[in-house]
């Protein structure tokens, strides 16, 4: 009896671990980096297995400004100057000058020469198409010519952001922003 009862108690773990590994494979399965669920700086580097994790414990963006800290978006903004000017002037570098360009018509600069793709872009750049492009700028426009791998940390991104809105005459509002969770 007693062996049998330790049977049971091996199968019902053995069951358990199954299932614990037949969810990560669906998991494996199903998820795709593009549809990732905003998550907080702790998880959004975790592996796909544990992105189940990351969704439940998804924030929305709109917390990540509400503690946005400019003076890490000043130097999160020093790998972008190799490449974009943010003077007044908004000279032409390697990239176009990025001074105003927080809610600026996507590729507004006459005098620099975009990539063909980025001539099809419509609209403005708002936070939310700022940051999409920002943490994966081939993910959105896949034939860009900017070099540059993105930025991981989804709170870099958005103190970036905070820092780049206040580069402008005119300051993009905070009811700019769009408070839906952005899905990656
Ligand atoms: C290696 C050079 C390089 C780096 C580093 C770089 N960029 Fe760019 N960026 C470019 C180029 C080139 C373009 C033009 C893209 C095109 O035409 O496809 C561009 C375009 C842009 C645009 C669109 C501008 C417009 O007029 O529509 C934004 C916004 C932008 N970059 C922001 C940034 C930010 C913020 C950073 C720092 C995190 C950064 N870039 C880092 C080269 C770079």
């Amino acid at each position: 009896m007693k062996g049998l009862e330790g049977n049971k108690i091996f199968a019902s773990v053995l069951l358990a671990f199954i299932c614990v590994l037949g969810v990560s494979h669906l998991v494996d399965m199903f998820y795709k980096p593009d549809e990732l669920y905003f998550g907080s700086d702790e998880t959004s580097e975790v592996s796909s297995s544990s992105a189940m994790v990351s969704m439940a414990t998804s924030v929305d963006i709109y917390d990540l400004f509400k503690k946005a800290d400019i003076d890490n978006g000043v130097k999160v903004a020093r790998k972008c100057q190799t490449c974009h000017d943010f003077s007044v002037e908004r000279k032409q570098k390697i990239g176009p000058g990025l001074r105003g360009i927080v809610g600026a018509k996507k590729a507004r600069d006459s005098d620099y020469n975009y990539s063909k793709d980025f001539y099809s872009l419509t609209g403005t750049w708002t936070y939310r198409e700022l940051f999409m492009y920002l943490h994966s700028p081939k993910g959105v426009v896949a034939k860009t010519k900017m070099s540059f791998v993105g930025i991981k940390k989804y709170q870099d991104i958005v103190d970036l952001i905070v820092y780049l809105n206040t580069l402008s005459d005119t300051p993009v509002a905070e009811e700019y922003f769009d408070v839906e969770p952005i899905k990656l």
